[in-house]
């Protein structure tokens, strides 16, 4: 049975880049541009067109580069955002307008010092607006999170009469749980009338952790579309990490979901956005840090070099890692330390390995890492004239 596909719309270059400090130039920006169509992935959202004359620059330039992925420009639910970002996007061959406004009772309240009946007036104008310039319009409730569903459902329903294609359900604080998320998406399924005429879409936030988990709880319950961002960045704590919910769906083949993008991408991609964006990868970081398939514990090390699928769930090359790293450390072990000796040339019997690894662990307390270089002096050091056989 074929997979159902999961749009991957990546909002890198909008949502990551507001993180502070973070600022990419427009060839910086270009450049990643190129990559993320390379990647796979079906949307990018190239910027906020009316914010500043660099923006506006940079989603036209996009717009003109990109030969595969729609390309999309964030609005307000403003007119002049609209005829701007529709400008921004003309030489787009897929273009989309990404328009929407605040539906929690609090952003209604301080942001618009407005009510509700009247929110829903000036979405739907956003998106009749939209569609006289393009015809594939999304339309985001912010902080839909926070939003009563019965209300949600009331604008959602409003904005696909109106012909909005994609409708975006943002948890813009990072509050949802899991279940909540996932429950919200499956109420709007089942409760927006003419729902079956647009894609629900997933735009979650870090703030506690869950973006990933609260994306993935979205698609299970019927969203069609992830927003995310290469190594999850984003302001405050982040947005959903592209890598992870990419890797999800393909690691759980029982979900019956994926997406278009080439995995074997994934590793080069996020060392091209760090080091574009100055912002270092945790070491930690799912699927990407440079931890990710490094074992240091003599256990993990002794089952990994057995066979690799003792504890990794992925092989490394899948999202072009060249292979897992057995890194030694006083808690490595002597498999640890037999592997790493042959790979640079030393050939060690039982008897060896024993001596050798008393001196290793001398050494070991001393230095945080053992590498290649360290490895034959820790050799010598045991008086037991071993040659290297390479
Ligand atoms: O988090 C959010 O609500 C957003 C919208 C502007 C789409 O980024
Ligand atoms: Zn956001």
């Amino acid at each position: 049975m074929s997979k159902d596909k999961v749009q991957i719309f990546d909002t890198t270059l909008r949502d990551g880049e507001q993180v502070p400090g973070c600022k990419l130039d427009a060839e910086q920006k270009l450049v990643i541009a190129e990559r993320l169509d390379e990647l796979g992935v079906d949307i990018i959202e190239a910027g906020f067109p009316i914010s500043s004359p660099g923006d506006f620059k940079s989603v036209a330039e996009i717009s003109d580069l990109v030969k595969n992925a729609t390309v999309c420009g964030l609005t307000r639910a403003v007119k002049k955002d609209i005829e701007v970002a529709a400008e921004a996007l003309k030489s787009a061959k897929r273009p989309r307008i990404h328009t929407g406004i605040g539906t929690s009772d609090s952003h209604i309240k301080y942001k618009f010092n407005s009510n509700r009946d009247a929110i829903i007036e000036r979405a739907v104008s956003a998106v009749s607006y939209a569609k006289t310039f393009v015809e594939d319009v999304e339309f985001y409730a912010e902080d839909a999170g926070r939003t009563d569903n019965e209300f949600l459902a009331r604008v959602c329903e409003a904005v696909v009469k109106a012909g909005a294609t994609v409708l975006n359900i943002p948890d813009t604080t990072g509050y949802c749980l899991p279940d909540e998320y996932g429950a919200k998406m499956k109420y709007l399924r089942e409760n927006v009338k003419g729902i079956d005429k647009a894609t629900l879409s997933c735009h979650c936030h870090n703030d506690l952790g869950l973006a990933t988990a609260n994306s993935i709880a979205g698609v299970i319950n019927g969203a069609r579309q992830i927003e995310c961002t290469i190594n999850g960045i984003g302001e405050r704590a982040g947005n959903t990490s592209l890598e992870e919910v990419v890797m999800i769906l393909r690691q759980h083949p029982s979900l019956n979901l994926d997406t278009n993008i080439n995995s074997k991408l994934l590793y080069s991609t996020s060392q091209m956005v760090s080091q574009k964006m100055g912002m270092i990868v945790q070491p930690n970081k799912a699927i990407v840090g440079a931890n990710a398939f490094a074992h240091s514990s003599g256990i993990h090390q002794d089952g990994v070099i057995k066979n690799r699928e003792t504890y990794e769930i992925i092989d490394p090359s899948d999202v072009g890692v060249n292979e897992s790293s057995i890194v030694l450390t006083a808690r490595s072990g002597r498999a640890a330390l037999a592997y790493r000796a042959k790979l640079v040339g030393f050939e060690l019997t039982k008897l060896q390995l024993d001596d050798v690894y008393q001196e290793f662990l001398k050494f070991a307390d001393e230095h945080k890492e053992i590498t290649d270089e360290d490895i034959p002096k820790i050799i010598e050091a045991t008086n037991l004239n071993i040659e290297s056989v390479s």
